[in-house]
């Protein structure tokens, strides 16, 4: 069901083939803009039935779109507020089966029925932001999508590290 041109076998092992072209796409690159753009697409285009994926970044008040494939969304979120603001806010990634039934929802595209949202958080806990990945089906995302997902967002994070670049020195 969850098939694309270029993953194969079952959900965990699609997304672990995910997770290995999005620690491709960042090796060696820590920049946030750059990456956060990249597993956008990459995401995007793997697989079906999205009509959003991108990144919110916490600008030290409240959260501000950022990279993204889709169409124009809202700007700024504040903490706390619809299934971002809740991500970000709780620490907890957002698994939403119906966004109508989501008290607070925002509606930034009327195509959205169901949504993943994954906080995105620094080694030392301050908050980065969230990857937020929605689908016009309702009940898209599964526990298995949210692993992959959550797994995606943790190569994000993982790239903005120096230690990740590939041949970085330790000292
Ligand atoms: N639906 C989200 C808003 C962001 S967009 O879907 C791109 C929310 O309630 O936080």
């Amino acid at each position: 069901m969850h098939a694309s041109d270029t993953l194969t076998g079952g959900k965990p092992e699609q997304y672990a083939q995910l997770a290995a072209q999005a620690r491709a796409l960042v090796a060696g690159e820590r920049d946030r803009t750059a990456n956060a753009a990249n597993l956008s697409a990459l995401v995007y285009h793997a697989l079906p039935a999205l009509n959003w994926v991108g990144f919110y970044f916490f600008d030290g008040t409240e959260l501000v779109v950022g990279p993204f494939q889709g169409r124009p969304a809202c700007v700024r979120i504040g903490l706390g507020k619809g299934v971002c603001g809740t991500a970000a806010s709780t620490g907890q990634t957002q698994r939403v089966a119906d966004v109508h039934a989501f008290a607070g929802h925002i509606a930034c595209d009327a195509a959205s029925n169901s949504e993943v949202v994954v906080p995105l958080v620094a080694g030392d806990g301050s908050l980065i932001g969230v990857f937020d990945i929605d689908s016009p089906e309702l009940g898209r995302f599964d526990a298995d999508d949210q692993a992959g997902l959550e797994a995606i967002a943790g190569v994000f994070v993982a790239s903005l590290v120096e230690a990740s670049l590939v041949g970085a020195s330790s000292a």
